[in-house]
């Protein structure tokens, strides 16, 4: 056993040359511009922010579907740029990804059983009795009851077909989930349910998730440490309870005043969000916030904040770092 941290992300960034009509150059489409963190074994880090703010980029890159653009990233103590063969055969079985629709990423013309036995007879030297052994003990881990081993996606309940791509992304054992709105599909009710399985499942076989969501109430509810991604760029990161009870980020400020809370002790002054979201083909000058921000100067509009310490959180931001925001002003989701 390592210590190595699950993932070390450095600068890392994805850029995509688009072009917006048949004749038109190319253009660079900044998906993710830069970010820093670790992630250790048995912990959760939460990734939160709007649609198009590049979250599954990020698990793209840390999933090596893609390569970054620029940066670098080690999963498990293992560099990644440049893997092949073995090396890079060690790298995939320490990740797998969960997604939001699991209609969508699970064969329609396999039965279950199949397909919990794929990654093993793919990746493993197994027997295929100890293929069948091992999917029904996951199954059984999973709670999900021996007869749909033979049954095919179709015919089950999106919680259930979730509780099948959980299944199937553990069966290599790998130490990092990433989970992509795992259960932005489900409802309210399944949602916990599916919540617990993989909190408990994170506590038997010590994984690291990496967690992707829009909803704060979940992250609340399952994120040791969360980063507020905006246009690409991390703004805010720190530990749950930071970010939570003394956001320091415009942007973080606004998320979180705009979640709905039923305790009337939480309610605060709502910050709104003013104007769209800019198109990340041509980001803001400076702050990619500032066009939104009820802080913003001249310096905001021309320079681009850094990330720097600010109580316990990173934030990048000039108002925080000059301190023109007031750390206890009014927010939404207070404890
Ligand atoms: N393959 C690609 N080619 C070009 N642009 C892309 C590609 N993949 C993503 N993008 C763009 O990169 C930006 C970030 O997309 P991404 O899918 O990472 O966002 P997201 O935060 O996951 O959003 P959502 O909450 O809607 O899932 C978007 O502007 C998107 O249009
Ligand atoms: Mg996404």
């Amino acid at each position: 056993m390592t210590d190595n941290p699950v993932i070390e992300a450095v600068d890392l960034a994805r850029h995509y040359q688009v072009r917006r009509g048949m004749f038109a150059r190319p253009v660079e489409l900044r998906a993710l511009r830069g970010a820093n963190f670790t992630l250790r074994a048995g912990h959760t880090l939460a990734v939160v922010g709007e649609s198009g703010c590049g979250k599954s980029t990020l698990a793209r890159l840390v999933t090596l579907i893609e390569p970054p653009s620029a940066g670098s990233l080690k999963l498990d103590g293992m560099v990644t740029a440049g893997a092949k063969g073995p090396a890079l055969q060690a790298l995939r079985r320490t990740v797998q990804i969960v997604f939001q629709d699991p209609y969508g990423s699970l064969n329609p013309r396999r039965k279950v059983g199949a397909i919990l036995e794929e990654p093993l007879v793919i990746n493993t030297r197994m027997t295929a009795a100890e293929r069948v052994e091992a999917a029904r003990a996951m199954m059984a881990r999973v709670g999900l009851r021996p007869e749909y081993y033979h049954r095919y996606p179709h015919m089950f309940s999106g919680g259930q077909r979730q509780r099948i791509a959980i299944a199937r992304a553990l069966m290599l054992r790998p130490k990092l989930v990433v989970l992509d709105e795992p259960v932005s599909a489900l409802d309210v009710s399944i949602q916990a349910q599916v919540l617990n399985l993989l909190a408990e499942l994170q506590e038997e076989y010590g994984l690291a998730y990496l967690f992707i969501s829009h909803d704060l109430s979940v992250v609340r509810h399952v994120a040791e440490a969360v980063m507020v991604m905006y246009l690409g760029q991390p703004v805010e990161q720190g530990p749950r309870d930071a970010v939570f009870n003394t956001p320091m980020h415009p942007y973080t400020r606004a998320l979180l005043s705009s979640t709905p809370t039923a305790d009337p002790r939480r309610r605060g002054v709502r910050i709104k969000l003013q104007g769209e979201l800019p198109s990340p083909l041509s980001p803001p000058t400076g702050c990619a916030f500032h066009p939104r921000c009820p802080l913003a100067n001249s310096r905001c509009q021309i320079e681009a904040p850094l990330p720097r310490a600010a109580g316990a959180a990173l934030v990048a931001c000039h108002a925080v770092e000059e301190g023109r925001i007031d750390a206890t002003a009014p927010r939404g989701a207070r404890n």
